[in-house]
């Protein structure tokens, strides 16, 4: 966050005060009301737009086990100049039955030969940085050696290591990679140099810098990204990825535990989904497996909340059901994922988790039955999950579908249903315009207090219309997105979690846009959407306060949005205001019933124009400003800038 004394927007003000309009806010200090959920603000992650393969894993190599159907993809063979040989793609004898295709790489040794990687899109690798290298080798005739190359986009070496002395049983052999150069589009060759013929397998480069330096580890400023969120829960591991396209390719939390070399690879369902954006070389690994996931999610302070299939396929696709007699295995994946976060080391799935190095409990509260269905097949699949689940493990509060929009008959009817049933959570859809969001801000007033909780699972605004390619996160959609979250935010007492889907976005193999932080080999993007989730994460409070606005002057001046909170620690008063309109505004901001107040910090999200958005090339476009104000009595004036979020924290005098 940006710490600056003067400020663009200032000088926009004072351009503009002509035609200032003006404003109140007044929040009532002294009549705090719900209490808000800790784990009210969080992330919703997908392996969906290279999300974890090629994004938060941060395995460098693509299809580094050749179990791509089609076995190199990602490879290609080189032969420079009088090379000769021959690559093949074998399954005889492999060094894991999980992973049973490798190559033999056949010299005739006039020149090393052998195969290189593209990783994916690219290797982003970093002069100065250590990169691990390694692979499965056996040696099949002649004793040669296996030289490994780095090299840059521009064919520029930048390290090479020579491996040698394999036997003929398979073993893994190591080597450390340090690039003389910085580059996003590196790539990585491994030659047979010499006469002879190798075996090779599970070929793999990871930086040494991972998050935690935790060898095979997960892309350090991707979990920092997060982590700078202050997320209250992250959702793993989505999304339509836990439905799958038909049952047989959903997502199993089970094949995903264990030694990675274990995890057999499943075709991404976002690799055909849309036709308009085929992605051929989108596979899971699952190298970011469960224990992965709570475990990122310990490091960052994050409830646990992993939704699982609930016997049903995506509907969106082929809508496969598990007939209801056969469910029981679905359901004791549940029980079964419950002990392997909660369990004591002593119980099978308890002592797996140990096994893997984490005998605490990862205290996992919440979990998720299926991702996005509806309708009646859904409604008796959820009643038995609810039934076992909640016999037998009272603790874990389950979170139900409410289908893809709340405008649909769909809609209507899960809650209704869902209602009957006693369902602890719902958790609702929306991808769509910024109007709607604006025009949404009162949606959860008049909810029945005494029913489910609402979980607005997965949101964020469509500057042009849903599964649009052109969609783009500008400051508009992000205003709209801060707009309707002061409406969650009042109604913390029925609304106990949301998040912004969909999480990630790799800028060159995406499928779905918007999404909340964009990367490439080497950077990280961050939104105008991510710092007003990352505003709200990190000035949540604890309970809600009453706010009132004054009447507008003019129909335009409407689009004020405001909500309130306190924090009973520090006993800062928070308010937050989206001024959606095209005039900056001369806001008083009262507080009513506070003993007195000191100066506050007024933290400013805003731009020059509502299309502004932050990019590779300008990252920091939209980026939040901070800038300290002086209190007057219990009244702050602030020039709310034209089409701007603002956070302003208020400690009180006590
Ligand atoms: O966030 C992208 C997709 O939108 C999710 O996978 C799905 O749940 C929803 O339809």
């Amino acid at each position: 966050m940006k710490k600056r004394k003067f400020l663009p927007f200032g000088l926009l003000l004072m351009a503009s005060a002509a035609a200032l309009s003006a404003a109140t806010v007044s929040v009532k200090v002294d009549q705090p009301g719900a209490r808000i959920n800790p784990a009210m603000w969080g992330v919703f992650f997908e392996d969906i737009n290279f999300g974890a393969d090629g994004g938060l894993y941060a395995e460098l190599v693509k299809n580094r086990g050749f179990e791509f159907p089609d076995s190199l993809m990602g490879w290609i063979t080189i032969s420079p100049s009088l090379a000769k040989g021959e690559v093949s793609v074998r399954d005889d004898a492999p060094f894991d039955p999980a992973n049973p295709h490798y190559v033999r790489l056949q010299s005739e040794g006039t020149a090393p030969f052998g195969l290189s990687n593209e990783g994916f899109r690219g290797m982003g690798v970093r002069k100065g940085g250590a990169y691990d290298f390694s692979a499965r080798v056996r040696d099949v005739s002649g004793g040669s050696r296996l030289s490994v190359r780095l090299y840059g986009g521009d064919g520029t070496l930048l390290d090479t290591v020579a491996l040698q002395g394999f036997s003929g049983s398979w073993a893994k052999y190591t080597a450390v990679l340090h690039p003389t150069d910085t580059d996003p589009k590196a790539r990585l060759a491994v030659l047979v140099d010499g006469k002879g013929t190798l075996d090779v397998d599970f070929i793999s480069l990871f930086p040494e810098n991972t998050w935690k330096k935790r060898p095979g580890g997960l892309r350090a400023d991707m979990v920092q990204a997060l982590a700078d969120m202050h997320p209250g829960f992250i959702r793993f591991p989505g999304g339509c990825i836990v439905e799958g396209s038909v049952l047989a390719r959903r997502y199993q939390w089970k094949n995903t535990l264990g030694p990675i070399e274990d995890r057999r690879l499943l075709i991404n369902r976002w690799n055909y989904e849309f036709v308009h954006r085929p992605t051929p070389d989108y596979f899971q690994s699952f190298g970011l497996g469960f224990f992965e996931y709570f475990q990122m999610c310990e490091d960052i302070g994050a409830q646990p909340l992993p939704i699982l299939n609930c016997g049903m396929a995506c509907q969106f696709n082929s809508g496969e059901l598990c007939p209801m007699d056969q469910l029981d295995t679905y359901i004791q994946d549940a029980l079964d994922l419950i002990e392997f976060a909660n369990g004591p080391q002593d119980s099978p799935w308890g002592a797996r988790r140990v096994a893997m190095g984490h005998p605490a409990p990862f205290n996992m509260k919440l979990l998720g039955i299926g991702n996005e269905q509806w309708g009646v097949q859904y409604f008796e699949r959820y009643e038995k999950f609810a039934k076992v689940l909640k016999e037998k493990h009272p603790e874990i509060a389950l979170v139900s579908a409410a289908g893809p929009d709340p405008a649909d008959p769909r809609f209507r009817l899960a809650w209704t249903r869902l209602r009957e049933l006693h369902a602890d959570i719902i958790d609702e859809h929306c991808y769509a315009a910024p109007e709607w969001f604006f025009s949404n801000t009162h949606r959860y007033d008049h909810y029945d207090r005494n029913g489910p909780k609402v979980f607005m699972g997965e949101y964020a605004a469509q500057s042009v219309a849903a599964v649009s390619t052109k969609n783009r996160n500008n400051l508009e959609c992000a205003l709209a997105e801060a707009a309707y979250m002061t409406g969650l935010e009042r109604n913390a007492d029925v609304v106990l979690m949301a998040s912004y889907a969909p999480l990630f976005a790799n800028t060159e193999a995406w499928q779905w846009t918007p999404d909340l932080i964009w990367v490439n080999s080497l950077q990280v993007v961050r939104t105008p959407s991510y710092y007003v989730q990352q505003l709200f994460a990190r000035n949540r409070g604890d309970r809600v306060l009453p706010v009132a606005m004054g009447e507008p002057a003019a129909d335009e001046e409407k689009r004020m949005y405001a909500s309130a909170t306190i924090d009973d620690t520090s006993g800062d008063i928070i308010v937050k205001v989206v001024n959606a309109t095209a005039k900056a505004s001369a806001t008083t901001l009262e507080l009513e019933g506070a003993a007195g107040i000191k100066d506050a910090t007024w933290t400013i999200l805003g731009s020059a124009g509502l299309n502004d958005e932050n990019t590779v090339e300008s990252p920091d476009r939209v980026a939040p400003e901070v800038r300290s104000v002086s209190a007057a009595g219990r009244k702050l004036s602030l020039d709310l800038p034209a089409d701007s979020f603002s956070v302003i924290r208020v400690p009180v005098a006590r």
